[in-house]
């Protein structure tokens, strides 16, 4: 693991995932032992917009019961989970965090959804799996975390089956100026592999790929953290929700995303790309 990779686990890793989660879990009055995949989206779809922001781009793409999907960098499963119970096909997830990986894991059996979803502990830019093996690659607030973004196309598109799809939603640096740190990704600038559209489609093209379509999604994200502060100034934190995830910088990290979206520094935007016929 490089220096980077290793500062980008302790980052992840710093807050006890499980733990949190089903005490969440047990105060939102729902039985953890027998859990399904809805009843997690507040605390598992660990990037902005949440569930909404997965189901825009799933809806973008045609997914059956035959796609063999792989999210790359799929934390605690949110994604994945949601992708095998709304097509019922078969998911696989890795991760570089095994802190996410053992929770993703545990929280998919208690799901029910072991024999269509699993994970395992791997880099985006090492891919333990044999070329063209997937069908679809999707792809959620990671490359953030990923400063070789030539190496994790290349990558994607070698384990895609020709005219596979990789479908990602990234945090993006859209404007000029540096935001200001910490951010959910990151502590500080060191950790952080924030990259401009340009840049990822640069590499995609590099790699083979053709970008089929490109969204900035920057209203959404301003209008889903103005619904998530509404609701906390009302009712207080919810028992489950992305703050306990984000450890005990979470309010500092949550202001300084939303001024550099605001500040036009800084924006989720979504492109889909598809690999070559051969
Ligand atoms: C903000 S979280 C998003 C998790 C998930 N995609 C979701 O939307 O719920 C970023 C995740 O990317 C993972 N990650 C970062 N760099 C990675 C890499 N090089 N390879 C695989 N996973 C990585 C982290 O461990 C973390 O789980």
């Amino acid at each position: 693991m490089s220096f980077k990779e290793d500062g980008v686990v302790r980052h992840y890793a710093s807050v006890d995932l499980l733990p949190r989660i089903l005490a969440g879990i047990e105060q939102a009055g729902i039985d953890p032992e027998s859990l399904t995949s809805d009843q997690l989206k507040a605390v598992d779809e660990f990037h902005i917009g949440g569930a909404e922001a997965t189901a825009h781009l799933l809806d973008k793409l045609t997914i059956d019961q035959r796609t063999r999907v792989l999210d790359i960098g799929s934390g605690i499963g949110g994604p994945a989970r949601t992708i095998a119970s709304r097509y019922r096909c078969e998911v696989t997830g890795i991760d570089l965090t095994p802190a996410y990986v053992d929770t993703a894991t545990e929280l998919t059996r208690r799901c029910g959804l072991s024999d269509k979803v699993r994970f395992d502990v791997a880099s985006a830019t090492a891919l333990p799996f044999a070329s063209a093996c997937f069908d679809l690659a999707t792809m959620f607030h990671v490359g953030m975390n990923i400063p070789d973004k030539t190496t994790l196309f290349a990558e994607t598109r070698r384990v895609l089956s020709p005219k596979g799809m990789f479908a990602v939603y990234d945090v993006m640096h859209v404007g000029q100026g540096d935001p200001a740190y910490p951010l959910p990704w990151s502590e500080t600038p060191e950790f952080s592999a924030l990259a401009t559209p340009e840049t990822y489609r640069s590499a995609a093209s590099s790699a083979g790929f053709e970008l089929l379509g490109e969204t900035d999604r920057r209203g959404v994200a301003l209008a889903f953290f103005e619904r998530v502060q509404a609701q906390a100034s009302a009712n207080g934190p919810a028992p489950l929700g992305l703050h306990l995830l984000m450890g005990p910088t979470v309010g500092e990290k949550v202001k300084n995303m939303v001024s550099a979206i605001k500040a036009g520094m800084i924006a989720p935007v979504q492109m889909i790309f598809k690999a070559p016929a051969s």
